[in-house]
């Protein structure tokens, strides 16, 4: 992970929460958004030490990564938010499947095409999205291993940047390649969703 890079957060409910509490354990600086206001969000990053900072959503889209943590059905009114996406990465959080009217939007595409319509220039990458946000933030004793979370982009650069961030905030990152193919595994509800993988240590 550059030190260079900005992170930020959209969306502060269970998986924004979640993810803040990561980025703050790993000491990564991240600011993050709602639509509230960043007075709103003050609470949460008080309890979570300096790495965490509030921000309106316009502060927010100014970071090179961008983790998306919204509903589904607000995808295409987030890619609004920016006339132009170009040199951003968007990291897709959301599962299409339980939004009304889910199956005329992705038109039998991947969720994440769908998602990467709705913010033209932009490379997007899914993760997060595989696990409840509870379990995400849930500590595996190291002498266990790593909690896997699984990352599919259509661009390999913006797969290995988002799994080197993954791996960061302590996962055993795992690139499945292709939204279209290894991909489609972590799309709600297919083989790779609801299922917990650990990484046992080598011995
Ligand atoms: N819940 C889980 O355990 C879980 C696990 C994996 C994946 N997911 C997926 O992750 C996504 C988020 O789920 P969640 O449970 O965290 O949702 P949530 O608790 O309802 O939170 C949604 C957040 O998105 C913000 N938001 C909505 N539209 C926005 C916009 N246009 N611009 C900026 N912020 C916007 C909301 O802002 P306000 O706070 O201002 O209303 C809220 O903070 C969903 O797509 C879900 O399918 C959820």
């Amino acid at each position: 992970v550059s030190k260079y890079t900005r992170y930020a957060i959209i969306g502060t409910g269970n998986v924004g929460s979640a993810l803040a509490v990561l980025f703050a354990h790993a000491g990564i600086d991240v600011s993050i958004a709602n639509t509230r206001g960043p007075e709103t969000i003050r609470p949460l990053a008080d309890t979570l030490g300096r790495a965490v900072r509030p921000a309106t959503v316009q502060e927010a889209l100014k970071s090179d990564v961008i983790i998306m943590a919204i509903g589904f059905g607000a995808v295409a009114q987030f890619g609004s938010l920016l006339p132009d996406w170009h040199d951003k990465i968007v990291v897709d959080t959301s599962n299409a499947h339980w939004t009304p009217g889910w199956e005329q939007m992705v038109n039998g595409r991947p969720s994440a095409q769908y998602t990467a319509e709705q913010v033209p220039g932009a490379r997007v990458v899914k993760s997060f999205n595989q696990l409840p946000a509870n379990v995400l933030a849930s500590r595996v004793d190291p002498a266990v291993g790593k909690r896997v979370v699984f990352v599919s982009s259509d661009s390999p650069d913006a797969s290995q940047e988002i799994a080197a961030l993954v791996t960061e905030l302590g996962f055993s990152a795992v690139e499945l390649g292709r939204t279209d193919e290894g991909g489609l595994l972590i799309q709600t509800p297919n083989a790779l969703v609801l299922r917990q993988f650990i990484e046992l240590p080598f011995r």
